[in-house]
């Protein structure tokens, strides 16, 4: 089912302007509400080079004048995040063609101990993909192949370089008739060397799981140069330690992810989508268990928005109603069902909504009856990440809690800020993951310190995980220690040192500098 997205067109926009052949448009998307002052908070590694003229001439000869992005326009997008949030001050963009490319590149970078930032499609949330001083980019957008893709005896596997944008892969395999496992909001900026590099959740988690699983194989870089070609296809595969797992969430810092092989389902052809509305998050939870147990197989997506989150998106987003007038509920769901049974699997849904309404648990709601409103009621929650960004400065936490203790955290966090900030809640309920955001005209040290350490010390006590999808990046690199015990931050820092002695690999990110500074 093709969807129409608002925040992807938003993306695609974004995206034109940080592509290789056109600069001239100007970064005024990224709503120009910087900065979070993060690099106060860090030190630029002395031990890094500066780029000099002879390190430009010596990429030139690898990239050619096409691939040595010096423009200053063109660094200015590829400088700042999605949000307008995060801003580096580097001073070049390299834009390799092929896997050799990127191995000169940082071979070279790595005896010249000058710091590297991997870059996808720039659409990530935590600071993680652009700069934090003056490190170079490097961006596989131009190695955007697809190599293979076997359908036969519906095996599925799609093997294809890092730099393809994810809806190019999905509509690729459209025409095929599959689909890719993961899909979401910024599918129209991201690349899947960016998707795998983060482990990105989304919204088909629930159905087809995490890219742990649905990855088969990788190749990838690592600072030296070093090529390791784990790009297997197969399914099964215990010959040691399967080190493809490293890469996968790594967000850059140990390698730059080059060629991706990936288990692709069929496309089916029924698919349903109800929008309904819970008065409590009781009755949201309870839903789920339902849903889980009387559409089993064929949920597809169990998305949840709080008020304050329908309210943002009616707001600030063109052309969007609330499905449900004419009264704003407490709670939103979307659920979707995708199976090869047209009449049952809507009996199936139908059933299942008619239970709930009598049962008390859904207040009211509505199932689509053609693509355009399946597409309205996606595009309330999809809208959301945009609808924010319209609304001012924004405090992301991306966090996975156990589901009957996730909407205390937000209740609680309202009683915190006060009226200060707008607290707006939305997430993959089906995954356990909650987004919280806080939404204020701009940022402000004094609402920072009412949500942070709070939002750690919570997630932590209650055994949660500070980021469920995103990573960890800039912003959260020195909290990963809420999530993960001293022991195991350690032996993450060990591998770190083995595979990038220098610590070129995206500095200052996912893990805490203080943990390398004697280097
Ligand atoms: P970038 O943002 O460019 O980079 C992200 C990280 O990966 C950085 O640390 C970067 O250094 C590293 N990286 C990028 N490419 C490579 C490579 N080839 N090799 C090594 N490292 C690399 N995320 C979710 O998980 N689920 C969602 O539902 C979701 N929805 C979103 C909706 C919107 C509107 C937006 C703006 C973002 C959303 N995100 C979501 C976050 C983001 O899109 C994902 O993290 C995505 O996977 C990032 O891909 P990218 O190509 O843009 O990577
Ligand atoms: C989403 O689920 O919409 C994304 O993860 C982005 C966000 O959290 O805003
Ligand atoms: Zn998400």
């Amino acid at each position: 089912m093709e969807k129409w997205r608002a925040a992807d067109r938003l993306l695609k926009f974004s995206s034109r302007f940080a592509s290789a052949v056109n600069w001239n448009n100007s970064c005024k998307s990224k709503q120009g509400k910087y900065f979070y002052s993060v690099a106060t908070t860090v030190h630029r590694n002395p031990l890094f080079s500066s780029i000099s003229p002879d390190d430009i001439s010596y990429f030139k000869t690898i990239l050619g004048e096409r691939g040595v992005v010096q423009d200053a326009l063109a660094l200015d997008a590829a400088n700042t995040d999605w949000m307008g949030k995060y801003r580096g001050s580097s001073k070049l963009l390299l834009q390799p063609k092929n896997t050799e490319e990127v191995s000169q590149i940082l071979k070279y970078c790595n005896s010249r101990c000058l710091a590297v930032v991997p870059q996808g499609g720039n659409t990530g949330l935590v600071g993680g993909s652009v700069p934090v001083f003056d490190e170079v980019i490097i961006n596989v957008g131009l190695m955007r192949n697809i190599l293979s893709f076997d359908k036969v005896i519906v095996s599925g596997v799609l093997v294809c370089e890092a730099g393809c944008i994810l809806e190019n892969l999905i509509s690729f395999l459209d025409d095929e008739g599959f689909i890719m496992p993961l899909d979401l909001g910024a599918k129209g900026s991201c690349q899947i060397g960016g998707n795998v590099s983060t482990n990105a959740g989304g919204l088909r988690l629930l159905r087809y799981g995490s890219l742990h699983g649905s990855v088969l194989g990788l190749e990838a870089v690592l600072a030296n140069g070093t090529v390791l070609d784990m790009l297997g296809t197969l399914r099964k595969d215990n010959t040691g330690y399967d080190l493809k797992h490293l890469f996968i969430g790594s967000e850059g810092s140990l390698g730059i992810v080059t060629k991706v092989s990936i288990l692709t389902p069929p496309k089916l052809s029924s698919v349903n989508i109800a929008f309904l509305a819970c008065e409590d998050y009781t009755s949201c939870q309870k839903l789920l268990l339902e849903a889980k147990k009387k559409l089993g197989g064929i949920l597809s997506a169990f998305e949840f928005l709080d008020s304050d989150a329908m309210s943002l998106v009616l707001k600030h987003l063109d052309g969007v109603r609330n499905p449900l007038p004419p009264s704003i509920h407490n709670f939103y769901i979307l659920i979707e069902t995708t199976g090869s049974n047209e009449t049952f699997d809507k009996e199936n849904l139908e059933a299942f909504l008619l239970h709930s309404v009598e049962s008390g648990l859904v207040a009211n709601g509505v199932l689509a009856q053609d693509i355009n409103q399946a597409s309205s009621f996606w595009h309330i929650r999809e809208g959301l990440p945009e609808a924010l960004m319209k609304a001012g400065a924004v405090y992301k936490y991306d966090l996975s809690l156990p589901l009957e203790k996730m909407y205390d955290l937000v209740e609680e966090m309202r009683v915190q800020i006060g009226p200060a900030a707008k607290v707006v809640a939305y997430g993959h309920l089906g995954d356990g993951n909650l987004h919280l955001n806080i939404s204020a005209p701009a940022y402000d040290d004094n609402i920072l310190a009412k949500i942070e350490p709070f939002v750690y010390e919570w997630t932590s006590k209650n055994r949660g995980s500070i980021s469920a999808e995103h990573g960890l990046g800039l912003m959260k690199a020195a909290k990963i220690h809420y999530s993960k015990s001293p022991e195991t931050v350690q032996v993450m820092a060990s591998i770190k040192k083995l595979l990038d002695p220098n610590g070129i690999l995206n500095p200052y990110k996912v893990l805490p500098s203080s943990l390398f500074s004697q280097n």
